[in-house]
């Protein structure tokens, strides 16, 4: 079972930037796109564990900053011709409040 935790306005996260939010899953970080779409992915990329809040949003996709992976904002996987999946979250917006989905509750269970 799922449980929405809400985390931030929209506004308080910058476009094509990201807001970091610790969870029981780990540090989830949450994207905004130039055009206010907003994705969740666990703040771990597939390659050797960067740290994609930091990365830069283009489109709907972020490019790791360690070594330039780019990964699908909406399914966590690589682009070719690299390969792997973040684990992502679902996201919803409502009356500009952001809130993700954790499993399992707010304990992780
Ligand atoms: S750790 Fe992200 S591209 Fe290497």
């Amino acid at each position: 079972m799922s449980h929405w935790t809400p985390i931030a306005r929209l506004e308080d996260i910058p476009r094509q930037g990201a807001r970091v939010v610790a969870s029981p899953q780990g540090k989830v970080a949450v994207f905004r796109t130039v055009d206010d779409r907003v994705f969740a992915l666990l703040d771990r990329c597939p390659h050797k564990g960067g740290p994609l809040s930091e990365g830069i949003v283009h489109g709907a996709r972020v490019a790791c900053p360690l070594h330039n992976w780019v990964i699908e904002l909406d399914s966590g996987q690589a682009v070719a011709p690299d390969e792997g999946c973040v684990r992502r979250f679902d996201v919803r917006l409502e009356d500009g409040m952001v809130a993700i989905a954790l499993a399992g509750g707010p304990t992780g269970r």
